[in-house]
C-alpha cells in the first residue's frame, strides 16, 4: 500500500488564506495544541456580534430543544476538537457548536493522515451510498478542490476526562446570546466488555457530560464503534437499551442520537421506535459520513494501515443521502404524529444547501466540511435568513 501523491504524508507549514480551521496537513495531535488555524486563528473577542447593527440586543427567533438560537445553524460534532475551536466558532457566528465526540476514557487518533480529498467518479460529484464505485474504490489523494468532498479517518479520538470536562465547561460559558454548546459522546467497547457493561460506559460518560452544565447532549451512533465497519445503529434494540439507561441517567436534558444513513424505511422506524417514539430520545441527527473504499490514483490503499481500506466520506458527495435521511424522518414524525428534532448535516456548502435542508425538514442544520473550507458560512446564513 502506499500513496502515490506527493505531500500527503507531510506536515507543512501554510499561510492563513484559504487555509481550513482544522489543518489536515499536520496531525490531530499539533491540530489540538495549535489550532484553530486560518480565519478561525484570527477570531478575537471583537468578532462576536453580540449586538445588531442598529446596536439593539441579539435577535434569538429560533428555537431548538428549548433553547433560544440566533440562526438554528451550526458546526457538528468533529473538527471543533476542543474550547479553542468553540470558541473561534461562536466568534464567527456559528450558533450551534457541538464539541466533539469524547469517551469515558482517554483514546489515541488514527494514523496521520487523517483527512483526504476525494473525487467520486460520478459527473455530479455525489456519492451513492452502497454503490459500484463503494467497490472499485474512490479516487482519494491531496488535491482539495472545490466543491469539497473528503474522507476523516480519526478513530473518534478523546482526552480523559479530566482534561475535556473542564475544556467543555469554558467552552459552555463561552457561548454568547443566541448560542448553543453541545456535548457529544460515544461509548467505548474495549474487550472483555460485556452489554451490560458496555451500556454502563455510556451512562457514565453522559452523566460526566451532565457535570460540565452541558445543555443539550448528543450521542454518536454512527461511527464503527462496533468493531470494523459496524455501527452501533444498525442494532435499533441495542440503541433503545443504551438510550433508555441514558435518559434516566440525565433527567430532563435534551438527548439527541447522531445516525448514520439509513436506506432502508424498516430499520428506520425501528430506531424511530426504540428512541423518540419511546420518550428517550428528544432529535435525531442525521448524517454521518458515508463509508467507503479509498484508492489512489494506481488503485491501491489511499489510507495508510490495517482496516483503513475504507474511510467515511463527508462534504459535497453526500448532501443528496442527508437530504434523503431527513426528508424520509421528517415523513415518518409526520405520519405518526411524533414530536422531536430533526438535525440535518451533511454537504452543507453554502446558504441554498442550508434552505434545502430545511424545506426538507430540518429544526436545525449543520456544516462539517463546508465550514472548514468556508469559515465565513455562518454569517452567510445569518444574512440569508435577514
Ligand atoms: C474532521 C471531521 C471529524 C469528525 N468527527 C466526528 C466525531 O467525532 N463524531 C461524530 O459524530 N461525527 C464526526 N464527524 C462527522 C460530522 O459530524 C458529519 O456528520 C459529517 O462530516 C457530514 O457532514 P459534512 O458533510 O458537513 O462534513 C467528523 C467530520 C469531520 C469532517
Amino acid at each position: 500500500m502506499s500513496i502515490q501523491s506527493g505531500g500527503v504524508n507531510q506536515q507543512s507549514d501554510e499561510g492563513a488564506a484559504d487555509q481550513p480551521f482544522y489543518d489536515v496537513k499536520r496531525s490531530y495531535e499539533r491540530n489540538y495544541a495549535e489550532g484553530p488555524f486560518g480565519a478561525f486563528a484570527q477570531a478575537d473577542a471583537s468578532s462576536r456580534q453580540t449586538v445588531t447593527p442598529s446596536g439593539g440586543a441579539v435577535d434569538t427567533p429560533f428555537s431548538f430543544l428549548g433553547q433560544p438560537l440566533r440562526t438554528p445553524f451550526g458546526i457538528p460534532a468533529g473538527p471543533l476538537l476542543n474550547s479553542a475551536f468553540t470558541d473561534a466558532a461562536f466568534r464567527m457566528g456559528f450558533d450551534i457548536c457541538v464539541y466533539k465526540t469524547v469517551r469515558s476514557r482517554a483514546w489515541a487518533c488514527n494514523p496521520f493522515p487523517n483527512v483526504l480529498a476525494v473525487h467520486p467518479a460520478a459527473e455530479d460529484g455525489f456519492l451513492e451510498p452502497g454503490g459500484t464505485e463503494s467497490d472499485e474504490g474512490v479516487l482519494a489523494d491531496d488535491r482539495y478542490g472545490r466543491p469539497i468532498s473528503i474522507s476523516n479517518s480519526f478513530g473518534v479520538p478523546s482526552r480523559d476526562p479530566d482534561v475535556w470536562q473542564p475544556d467543555m465547561q469554558q467552552a459552555i460559558a463561552h457561548a454568547g446570546p443566541g448560542q448553543l454548546l453541545i456535548g457529544s459522546f460515544q461509548g467505548s467497547r474495549v474487550s472483555g466488555m460485556d452489554t451490560a457493561a458496555y451500556i454502563r460506559d455510556h451512562v457514565d460518560t453522559a452523566a460526566l457530560l451532565q457535570e460540565t452544565g452541558a445543555k443539550v447532549i448528543e450521542m454518536n451512533t454512527s461511527c464503527p464503534n462496533e468493531g470494523k465497519h459496524r455501527l452501533l445503529c444498525d442494532d435499533p434494540q441495542l440503541v433503545g437499551r443504551i438510550c433508555e439507561a441514558v435518559k434516566n441517567e440525565i433527567g430532563d436534558i435534551p438527548l439527541i442520537v447522531k445516525l448514520a444513513y439509513i436506506p432502508d424505511d424498516r430499520a428506520l422506524d425501528r430506531i424511530i421506535e426504540a428512541t423518540v417514539a419511546h420518550g428517550v430520545v428528544q432529535g435525531l441527527a442525521a448524517i454521518n459520513t458515508i463509508s467507503a473504499k479509498l484508492v489512489d490514483a494506481r488503485g491501491n490503499q489511499a489510507l495508510p494501515g490495517e482496516g483503513r481500506d475504507r474511510s467515511g466520506v463527508c462534504g459535497n458527495a453526500i448532501r443528496p443521502s442527508g437530504l434523503d435521511m431527513v426528508r424520509r424522518l421528517d415523513g415518518m414524525r409526520s405520519r405518526r404524529d411524533l414530536d422531536f428534532s430533526i438535525v440535518g448535516v451533511g454537504g452543507v456548502l453554502d446558504a441554498q444547501d442550508f434552505a434545502e435542508y430545511r424545506q426538507a425538514g430540518a429544526d436545525a442544520v449543520m456544516s462539517a466540511t463546508g465550514a472548514m473550507w468556508d469559515p465565513d458560512l455562518g454569517s452567510k446564513i445569518a444574512r440569508s435568513l435577514r
